[in-house]
C-alpha cells in the first residue's frame, strides 16, 4: 500500500511538471516572436493581382498572434524619427507601418534626437483662406512627397473639426467655422497626399471642437447639428478625397468615447458611408479593447503604455469575448491600406525632396492665405519708390511664425522673417529698422522715425488647451496703439491662428491677417506689402468683436458642464449664428479686401444635372490684376428651421483690370436638404441663391424652386 501510494505520489509529482513545462513552454511562445518558418509561397506579393484577392491571401497566412500585432503601435525605433510604428510580419514579407505627423509639415517626433528638419508650411486656417482646391492638393502633395522620401506611409493630417469657438486651442490646425469649405479642401488636400501613395489619416473623429479637457470631455450634440455641421467635412473626405485612414478622437460624443463609439465609428462611417480603410486611435484616446474593435477601431496607438488594451486581443478572442471575424476584419482593413500605399509591392522608389519647389508650395500657400482686413487710405500696396525708410515693430518682427503649438509644430528647413523678406523686396534704396516692441516708447520713436511702421503681432495657438481669451497676449495691444499714434502710416499684421479682439481698430486704417504664414513668411509678406501679389485670401472664420458676442460661447456650451460641451446651439456656428441672431461681427466669414475692386452680375439659376447650376459675371473694375473669389449661398424655405445663408459653392479666379469672367458652379441636390424626422430631406416652398465676395455682400439674388426629387 505505502509502496503503492509512493508511486502515485511521484506520479503526481511527473504529471505536475509536466503541465507546468507545457504552460512555461505556452507562455514563452506568446511573447516569443513568431518561430514558424518563412512562407516561400507568397502569392500576395504578386502586384498585378487584385487588391482584394491579396488581402484575403495574407489574411489567411496571419496566425492570431501576427493578426494582432498588426493592430497596435509599439515604441517606434529611434532610426524612424516617427510617431507611430506598427510592427511587420517579416516572415510573410509585410513591412512595418511607418506612421507621422503631420498637417502642416512633416514632423520628427521630439522623442528621438536629433530633430530633422521639413518643409514649414502655413497653417490650415491660412489654407482655408485661400478658398483654393488647387492650391490643398499641391500643399498635400509636397507633404506627401516629404512624408514618402522620410519613408513615412502614414501622415496624421489633415485635421478638419470645426472651429466652433473662438478660443479652440487647435483653430488654427482646422480650416474653417464651415462645413462646405472644409470638406472641399480636405478632400483636396487628401487627394494630394495619397497621391505620392502615403495614407492621409483625417483627424480627429468626432466634434473634437475644444482642447480643454480633450482626454475626459463629451461634446453633446443632437443628430441634425452632427449631420449638418460637424459631420459633412468627413463625408467628403472619404468619400470624395478617398482617404484611406481616420483617426478618432479623444473625446467623448454623447457620452462615449470616439475610439469605441459604435454609432460614430461602425454606423456612420463605415456603414452609411461605406468608408473601408483605417481607423487609428489618436494617442491615448483608447480605454478598451472589446468595445473598441466592435465600434471599428482598427489601430490602437496608447503612448505611455504602448499596446495596451489591443496587446490583449489574443487572449480576448481565445476566451470568445472576441469573435474571430470581427478581429479579421479590423486586420482586413489595414491590409487593404498597406496595399494601397504600396507596402508590399517592394520598394517605394528613391524619393527626394526639392527643398526649392516645396518651399515654393509654401510662400505661394502663405500669400493665398494672407487676408487684407482693411485699406481705408490705400496704403497698401506699398510702392517702393515713395518710401525711404520702413519700420518693421513688434514680436514677430524678427522670427518667422513657423506654426502653432503641440504636434503640428514643424521645424522648419530655413525661415525668412519680416524684416529679412521686406529688406530683400524693398532694395537698397530703402532703409528698414527693426524693433522687437517690448520698450513700447521706444518702439514708437523706431515707427515716428520711418515712412511707414509695419507692426506684427501674434497669439499662441497651441494643441492640448484652449486659449484662455481672444486678447493679443501681453502688451501687443499697446503696442500697436502707441505706433498707430506715432505713425498714420502704420500696417497691422496679425500672426494668429483665429480671431482677436481689437480694441485699437479704431486707430487702425491698414490691416493684414496673415495668420502662422510658415517658413515663408517675410517672403510672402514683403510680396504681399508691395503688391507683386493680390492679397487673395478670404475668411475662413468670423471674428466676432469679442468671444462673448459668439452664440456658441457661454452657459454650458463653452466652457463644459457638468456633462461636457452641450452643443445647445445647434446649427447656429459661427457665421450662421450671427446671421440667425442679427449680430455684428467684426469682420464677417468669407471677407477679404482685393487690391483692385469686382462687379458681380448677371446672375442665372437653372435645375440641371444632379442639383442647380448658378452662374454669374464677375468683372475687374479696379486698375489692378487681382483674385476673384466669388460665392454662392444658399437660403431654405422657412419651415426648414435653417440659419440664414449656408455657403454651397465658391469660385476662384485672377482677372485682368477690366476683364470679365462667367462662372458656373454647381449645387448639387443634397445642398437643398436639411436633416429632419425623415433623415435628410427637402424642405417645401422656394429656396433663394445668393452670390457675392462675402457672407455678408451678396449683391446677387434669385429664387430657386427646391431641385426635384430626381
Ligand atoms: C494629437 C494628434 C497627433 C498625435 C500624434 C495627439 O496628441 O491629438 O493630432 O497626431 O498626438 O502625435
Amino acid at each position: 500500500m505505502a509502496l503503492l501510494a509512493a508511486r502515485r505520489g511521484r506520479l503526481l509529482v511527473l504529471a505536475a511538471l509536466l503541465l507546468l513545462s507545457v504552460l512555461i513552454a505556452a507562455a514563452i511562445a506568446a511573447t516569443r516572436p513568431s518561430t514558424r518558418p518563412v512562407a516561400t509561397h507568397r502569392p500576395w506579393l504578386a502586384t498585378g493581382e487584385p487588391l482584394e484577392q491579396r488581402v484575403g491571401q495574407l489574411l489567411a497566412a496571419l496566425t492570431l498572434e501576427e493578426k494582432a500585432k498588426m493592430l497596435y503601435g509599439i515604441a517606434p525605433p529611434a532610426s524612424s524619427h516617427a510617431a507611430g510604428y506598427v510592427q511587420g510580419i517579416a516572415r510573410l514579407g509585410v513591412p512595418p507601418l511607418v506612421l507621422s505627423d503631420g498637417p502642416v509639415g512633416l514632423r520628427d517626433t521630439p522623442r528621438t534626437k536629433p530633430v530633422r528638419p521639413a518643409t514649414a508650411l502655413p497653417a490650415t486656417v491660412s489654407l482655408a483662406a485661400s478658398f483654393d482646391p488647387a492650391l490643398a492638393y499641391s500643399y498635400g502633395q509636397t507633404l506627401g512627397t516629404e512624408a514618402r522620401a522620410r519613408g513615412i506611409d502614414v501622415l496624421y493630417g489633415p485635421a478638419i473639426n470645426i472651429d466652433r469657438v473662438p478660443v479652440g486651442g487647435r483653430n488654427f490646425e482646422y480650416f474653417s467655422e464651415d462645413p462646405y469649405l472644409t470638406g472641399q479642401l480636405a478632400a483636396s488636400y487628401v487627394r494630394g497626399v495619397q497621391s505620392r501613395r502615403v495614407a492621409a489619416q483625417v483627424k480627429h473623429f468626432a466634434l473634437n471642437n475644444q482642447e480643454n479637457a480633450r482626454h475626459t470631455a463629451s461634446s453633446n450634440a443632437d443628430q441634425r447639428t452632427m449631420r449638418e455641421i460637424y459631420l459633412p467635412a468627413w463625408q467628403t473626405a472619404v468619400q470624395s478625397g478617398h482617404a484611406w485612414s481616420v483617426m478618432c478622437a479623444n473625446n467623448a460624443v454623447n457620452g462615449t468615447y470616439s475610439c469605441q463609439n459604435n454609432a460614430l465609428l461602425r454606423d456612420l462611417l463605415e456603414g452609411e458611408w461605406a468608408f473601408d480603410g483605417v481607423i487609428g486611435s489618436d494617442y491615448a484616446a483608447t480605454h478598451a479593447a472589446g468595445a473598441s474593435v466592435t465600434a471599428g477601431l482598427d489601430q490602437s496607438f496608447t503612448l505611455r503604455d504602448w499596446g495596451a488594451y489591443y496587446r490583449d486581443l489574443p487572449k480576448l478572442v481565445r476566451s470568445g469575448a472576441i469573435s474571430p471575424a470581427a478581429l479579421d476584419e479590423r486586420v482586413r482593413r489595414v491590409l487593404r491600406m498597406m496595399f494601397r500605399i504600396g507596402l508590399l509591392d517592394g520598394p517605394h522608389g528613391a524619393a527626394k525632396i526639392d527643398t526649392a519647389a516645396d518651399s515654393s508650395v509654401a510662400r505661394q500657400a502663405a500669400e493665398e492665405g494672407t487676408v487684407l482686413l482693411r485699406n481705408d487710405a490705400g496704403l497698401l500696396p506699398l510702392s517702393a519708390t515713395a518710401r525711404h525708410s520702413i519700420a518693421v515693430i513688434g514680436p514677430y518682427a524678427r522670427t518667422a511664425y513657423t506654426g502653432g503649438g503641440g504636434s503640428s509644430h514643424v521645424l522648419a528647413y530655413h525661415t525668412v522673417s519680416p524684416v529679412q523678406g521686406i529688406t530683400a523686396r524693398a532694395g537698397p534704396s530703402v532703409t528698414v529698422t527693426a524693433d522687437g516692441g517690448a520698450d513700447i516708447a521706444r518702439a514708437a520713436a523706431v515707427a515716428a522715425a520711418a515712412d511707414v511702421a509695419i507692426v506684427v503681432v501674434g497669439d499662441r495657438s497651441k494643441e492640448g488647451q484652449d486659449r484662455a481669451s481672444m486678447a493679443l497676449p501681453g502688451q501687443q495691444d499697446a503696442l500697436i496703439s502707441a505706433v498707430a499714434k506715432a505713425n498714420p502710416d502704420t500696417v497691422v499684421v496679425l500672426n494668429t491662428g483665429a480671431p482677436v479682439t481689437m480694441p485699437w481698430l479704431a486707430q487702425v486704417h491698414t490691416l493684414l491677417e496673415a495668420w502662422y504664414p510658415g517658413q515663408e513668411d517675410g517672403t510672402a509678406l514683403a510680396a504681399t506689402l508691395f503688391g507683386a501679389v493680390d492679397t487673395a485670401g478670404r475668411l475662413p472664420v468670423t471674428f466676432p468683436v469679442s468671444a462673448a458676442q459668439d452664440p456658441a460661447m457661454g452657459g454650458t456650451r463653452y466652457p463644459a458642464g457638468p456633462h461636457g460641451y452641450d452643443y445647445t446651439e445647434g446649427l447656429d456656428v459661427g457665421y450662421r449664428g450671427f446671421d440667425a441672431h442679427s449680430l455684428t461681427p467684426l469682420f464677417p466669414f468669407g471677407f477679404g479686401l482685393s487690391y483692385t475692386t469686382f462687379g458681380y452680375g448677371r446672375l442665372t439659376v437653372s435645375p440641371g444635372a444632379g442639383g442647380v447650376t448658378v452662374s454669374c459675371t464677375v468683372t475687374n473694375t479696379g486698375r489692378r490684376t487681382g483674385v476673384a473669389v466669388p460665392q454662392v449661398y444658399l437660403s431654405f424655405p422657412k419651415v426648414a428651421g435653417e440659419p440664414p445663408r449656408l455657403l454651397v459653392a465658391f469660385g476662384r479666379a485672377t482677372l485682368a483690370p477690366g476683364a470679365s469672367r462667367r462662372f458656373t458652379m454647381t449645387v448639387p441636390r443634397h445642398s437643398f436638404q436639411f436633416w429632419g424626422s425623415q433623415g435628410w430631406q427637402l424642405a417645401a416652398g422656394s429656396y433663394r441663391v445668393s452670390v457675392g465676395s462675402s457672407s455678408r455682400d451678396l449683391p446677387l439674388s434669385a429664387a430657386v424652386p427646391s431641385p426635384s426629387g430626381r
